[in-house]
This record gives structure tokens, sequence and C-alpha cells, in this order.
């Protein structure tokens, strides 16, 4: 954006020039001048301090107003039969006007076309404020370079849906919880893309109410599709959400790819990244993530709503990633995970600046399994823990779960794990009645910035590390050559022996 206007500087100043011929305009171009460094200065201000996006903010369109003409906006592709432009339904992206109505109108013209391939429905370079809408099957909602959609930050406009069966409760608060800003259920073949635009939850009034403790219901996601599938959602921009940003519900066949997602990384509470529930054959590729808690967190339910309801998440992909979580961690899975979660892979992921890399966590009581999960080409940089399995992760729904419902964990395998600057590269904590069983380690090199003995950390963890493995592994593991030959016994301490001060 800074670089942006600095172009449109340059420009100015050609045509300064050229009008200092006639020196009566002298003075005129002067005063124009001042008053676009001005503009300028200002616009940068608001994007530093996280406000509104440079070219489509008030600084921006006065900018846009006083310059030569600008190169036109791409031209949005034609990627379903029908297209509609937001304008036709009466949308107004001027940041003030509510344009819920506009939207639903272009979501109803959409879903007459069901048979007909669906429609896609443009979102020109602007800022459209909203309350919640619903997507309709067969849609792409296509968000132009300088979009911005901005959900509105007053509560009343949000309506209560009935918490999720397999939570039985609203998450943060009993009882309904609030819609997404753009939701959709039972819905399939659905494209979110554009070039660039943005959703932009605008999550600051929520994360002070919760805070305060003044919401008496669980804050929306920013976008959540529940029971649908064919799911694409590419190519732009999420931000500042109230809650989780991109909540995939029971759903089958989901691809975000090259999608940024970004919210403050501290002061914005549970503010996820992206989090497949009870989902299969999801695919997260090529996205940079930097927000408030984990960046992609992998679950299926909560302890006895989530047994009941009975459906892991499987067959998960996430690769060339690029998370940043300064609070929690860059890919999780769990705390949720009753419904269990199998087949995930985890490949070529960097996570930076970050409080934990990667972090399973589960707890007595949620039941379920996490089976067959599969780290390779993880990078690590200055982060604190890098690989961390934690099982008396203690947050329950409610009192009633069951005592005796331990989770299975087994088979999580971590190849080609390197980094720099992460003060414990291991803590695998088990316990007695949920024991880690058949975890792997090989080939890894974690440059480590602490030195201490609790470097390298397991309890109740039964399985081997194979060739080189730079730090020193904990002696509760087997030990094989490159050759896949027996070197060593693991001597199984169990110690339950916790370092969590760091
Ligand atoms: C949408 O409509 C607005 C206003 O009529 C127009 O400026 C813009 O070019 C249109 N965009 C597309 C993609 O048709
Ligand atoms: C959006 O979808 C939900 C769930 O299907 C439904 O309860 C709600 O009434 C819909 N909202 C609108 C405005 O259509
Ligand atoms: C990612 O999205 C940007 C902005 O829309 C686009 O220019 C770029 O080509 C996309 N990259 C990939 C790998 O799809
Ligand atoms: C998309 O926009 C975000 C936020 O403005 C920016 O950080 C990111 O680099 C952009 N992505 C591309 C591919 O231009
Ligand atoms: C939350 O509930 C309390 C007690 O029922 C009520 O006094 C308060 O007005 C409610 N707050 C909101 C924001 O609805
Ligand atoms: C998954 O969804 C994409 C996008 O809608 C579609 O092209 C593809 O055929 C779907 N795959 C399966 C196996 O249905
Ligand atoms: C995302 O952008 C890339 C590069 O422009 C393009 O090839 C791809 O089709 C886009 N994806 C979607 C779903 O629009
Ligand atoms: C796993 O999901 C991908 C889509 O991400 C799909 O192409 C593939 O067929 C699925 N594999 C299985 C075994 O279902
Ligand atoms: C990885 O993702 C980034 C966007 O975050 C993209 O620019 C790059 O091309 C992707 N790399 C590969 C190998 O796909
Ligand atoms: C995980 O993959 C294995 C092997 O392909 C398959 O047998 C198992 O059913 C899958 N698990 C789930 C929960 O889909
Ligand atoms: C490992 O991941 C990084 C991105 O973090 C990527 O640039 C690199 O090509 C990957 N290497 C291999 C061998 O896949
Ligand atoms: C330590 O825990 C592992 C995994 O549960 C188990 O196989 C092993 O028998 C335990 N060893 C001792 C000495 O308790």
């Amino acid at each position: 954006m800074v670089e942006t206007g600095a172009g449109r500087l340059h420009q100015r100043r050609g045509a300064a020039a050229f009008v200092a011929a006639k020196k009566t305009l002298l003075a005129a171009a002067w005063v124009v001048g001042f008053a676009l460094v001005f503009l300028w200065q200002s616009a940068s201000i608001s994007l530093r301090s996280g406000g509104a996006r440079g070219g489509s903010g008030s600084g921006g369109v006065l900018l846009g107003l006083l310059s030569a003409p600008l190169p036109p906006p791409r031209p949005a592709p034609r990627l379903r039969p029908a297209a509609y432009n937001l304008t036709d339904f009466g949308g107004v992206g001027d940041g003030r006007a509510l344009n819920t109505g506009a939207f639903e109108r272009a979501v109803k013209a959409i879903s007459a076309l069901a048979e007909r391939g669906g429609g896609q429905l443009n979102v020109p370079p602007g800022r459209w404020l909203t309350a919640p809408f619903n997507l309709t099957s067969h849609m792409t909602l296509f968000l132009a370079e300088g979009t911005e959609i901005l959900g509105i930050p007053d509560e009343k406009y949000w309506p209560l849906m009935p918490a999720l069966p397999s939570y039985g409760y609203g998450r943060e608060r009993k009882g309904p919880r609030f819609g997404s800003l753009i939701h959709g259920q039972n819905l399939r073949d659905v494209v979110i893309t554009g070039h660039n635009g943005s959703i932009n939850g605008q999550g600051e009034v929520w994360w002070m109410k919760h805070r305060r403790r003044m919401l008496n219901n669980t804050r929306p996601p920013l976008v959540q599709l529940m029971w649908s599938k064919d799911i694409i959602v590419a190519n732009i921009t999420l931000r500042n959400s109230p809650f989780w940003h991109f909540h995939p519900y029971d759903c089958t066949n989901v691809t975000v790819s090259n999608v940024t997602i970004l919210s403050p990384v501290s002061g914005a509470p549970n503010t996820d990244g992206i989090d497949p529930d009870s989902c299969q054959d999801v695919l997260i590729e090529n996205c940079y993530i930097s927000v408030g808690d984990d960046a992609i967190a992998v679950k299926s339910g909560w302890d006895q709503y989530g047994t009941a309801y009975g459906r892991p998440s499987s067959n998960i992909s996430i690769r060339n990633v690029t998370a940043r979580s300064l609070v929690s961690a860059g890919i999780s899975i769990g705390s949720e995970m009753s419904g269990g979660v199998a087949n995930v892979t985890v490949e070529n992921v960097r996570i930076w600046e970050s409080r934990r890399g990667v972090r399973i966590k589960t707890a007595t009581g949620r039941g379920g399994y996490i089976h067959n999960i599969s780290y390779r080409n993880i990078t690590f940089d200055n982060v604190r823990a890098g690989i961390v399995i934690k099982v008396d992760y203690n947050e329950h729904a409610d009192d009633g779960y069951d005592r005796n419902a331990f989770p299975d964990i087994t088979s999580i395998s971590f190849k080609e794990i390197h980094g720099r600057g992460v003060r414990v590269p291991v803590r695998a904590h088990g316990s007695d009645v949920i024991p880690i069983k058949d975890i792997s380690f090989q080939d890894m090199s974690v440059g480590i910035s602490y030195k201490k003995k609790h470097i390298f950390q397991c309890s109740y963890v039964e399985g081997r590390v194979i060739g080189s493995v730079f730090p020193k592994p904990c002696e509760n593991l087997d030990v094989y050559n490159e050759q896949g030959q027996l070197v060593k016994r693991a001597v199984s301490l169990n110690s339950t022996e916790l370092d969590y001060d760091i």
C-alpha cells in the first residue's frame, strides 16, 4: 500500500512539472503536493495501526480522486455461467451503509441458478459493512483487490444458533452461540476466492467484551460452513475474526489454498486460523497464518458430546504453510478430538516466533483416538517448545464427562525436523492411563537456545529414534541406525517430572 502511494506520488510529481510551466498554477500544485503527502502519511499510519487497508481507506479514496487516472482494477475472471456485481443488488461500499440486504438478495438470485451451474457474486473494491449472511450451493464469492467485507461490530445484529451437537455447549458460554459472519449449512460446491480481497471481522470490540465478560454467548467465527461438501477457499485474506477465522464443521472435500489469515498475535483471544472439525478430505496449502491462538487446529468434538456425535477428522493434509502463534501453537490437534483424528500429514511447514511449534493436546474424558499423524519437513524458527504432546488439557464442557474415557494416541511420526532458537525441542508427556505409543523421530536437528537438561522430555512414551537426532533423545526410545538396525533398547523411565515454566 505504501508502495502504491509512493507510485501515485511519482505520477503526481510528473504532472506538477508539467503544470509548473503555467506559473499561476504553481502555488496550487504546491498545495496539492502537501495534501498528498499528508494523506499518504495518514493512510500509512492507519495501515500500521491495523486500521483500514490502504487503497480502500478514506485516505486512499481521496488520494485516488486527486491523482491521475489509476489503472483499472484487474477484471474478475468468469468462474460461473452467471455473474453478478454486489452493486446490482443495492450494495454500497462506503464502509458505513449496511449491505446485509444486498448480500441476501444476491445469494437468493444465485440460489435460483443451481440447475444451471450456479452463479458468481463479484464484490468490487470498497468497504462493505454487513451483518451475518448465508451462502448458497453452487456459488462463488469473488473479492476483488481492494475489497473488504466488514463485520458489523454490534452483537444485536448477530443471530444466535444452537450449540454444535458435538460440543453440547457454546464452547465459551453455555447455551446458544453467535452464528458466523459468513455462514452456510448443508451446501455443496461453494467457492470463496478473489484477487486477495479480504473479510474482516473487526474483532476488536468482541475481544474487549470477552475480556470484560460482557458476552453471554460464545463469540462468532468469521466463516463457518457446516454439513457441506466440495468447498474451496482460496486467494483471499481473512482477518480480525471475533473467534475462529475459518471453521469447516462436519464437511467433506475442503481445500484452503493461498489464503492469508491475520489477527494480532496477542490480545485476540481464541482467534484460531483454520479449524477443520469432524471433517474428511481436507487440504490446506500455501497459506500464511499469524493469529492470536492456534494457526491450525484439527478437532472432532468435545468429551461425551463428541463421542456421541462420533465423527472423526481424517485425511487432512497441511502443506507449505507459514504459521505464527505467540500464544498457542502453529499446528495443533485437539484438544477437542473425541470423535477421533486420523491420517493427518503436515509437511513443508515453517513456524516462527511462536510459543509452540506443533502440539497434540487431549485429556481424560475425551475418549476417541489420535492415529497415524505424520510430520515431515517442519522448521522451527525461534519457538519456545518445538514438539509438544500433552494429555492433561483438562478443559471440559461440563461435569458429565466419562472419567474412564481415555484417548488412544498411536503412530505419530516426525521426519526432517529442523530449527534454531528452540528452548525445548520435544516435550512428549503421556500418562499411565494415556501413554503415547509408536512415536518416531528421524532426521532431526534442532538448534537449542536453552542449556538445561530437560530439552528432550518424555514420559509414558514408547517408540524409536532412527539415525541422526539432535539434541540427544530421551532414553525412553529405542535407537536405530540409518540402516534400520537396533542400536540400543529403551530404558523406560516414565518420569512425570514436568517443566512447564518454559
Ligand atoms: C460493479 O459495479 C460498480 C458500480 O456500478 C462498477 O464500478 C464496477 O466496475 C462493477 N464491477 C464489476 C466487476 O462488474
Ligand atoms: C441462515 O442459515 C441458518 C441455518 O440454515 C438459518 O437458521 C437462518 O435462518 C438463515 N438466515 C437467513 C437470513 O436466511
Ligand atoms: C495467490 O493469490 C494472489 C492474490 O490473489 C495471486 O496473485 C497469486 O498468483 C496466488 N498464488 C498462487 C500460488 O495461487
Ligand atoms: C494479500 O493481502 C495480505 C494482507 O493485506 C498480504 O499480507 C499478502 O501478502 C497478500 N498476498 C498476496 C499474494 O499478495
Ligand atoms: C447477560 O446476562 C445477564 C444476566 O442474565 C444480563 O443481566 C445481561 O444484560 C446480559 N448481557 C447481555 C449483553 O445480553
Ligand atoms: C472436491 O471439490 C472440488 C471443488 O468443488 C471438485 O472439483 C472435486 O471434484 C471434488 N472431489 C471429489 C472427490 O468429489
Ligand atoms: C487462485 O489464484 C491462482 C493464481 O492466480 C489461480 O490459478 C487459481 O485458479 C485461483 N483459485 C481459485 C479457486 O480461484
Ligand atoms: C484425501 O483427500 C484428498 C483431498 O484433499 C483426496 O483427493 C483423496 O482422494 C483423499 N484420500 C482418501 C484415501 O480418501
Ligand atoms: C508456498 O506458499 C506460498 C504462499 O504462502 C507461495 O508463494 C509459494 O509459491 C508456495 N510454494 C510452493 C512450492 O507451492
Ligand atoms: C486412515 O487410513 C487408514 C489406511 O488408509 C484407513 O484404514 C482408516 O480407516 C483411516 N481412518 C479414518 C478414520 O478414516
Ligand atoms: C521444506 O519446506 C520448506 C518450506 O518450509 C520448502 O521451502 C522446502 O522446499 C521443503 N523441502 C523439502 C525437501 O520438501
Ligand atoms: C513406560 O510407559 C510405556 C508406555 O506406556 C510402557 O510401555 C512401559 O511399560 C512403561 N515402563 C515402566 C517402567 O513403567
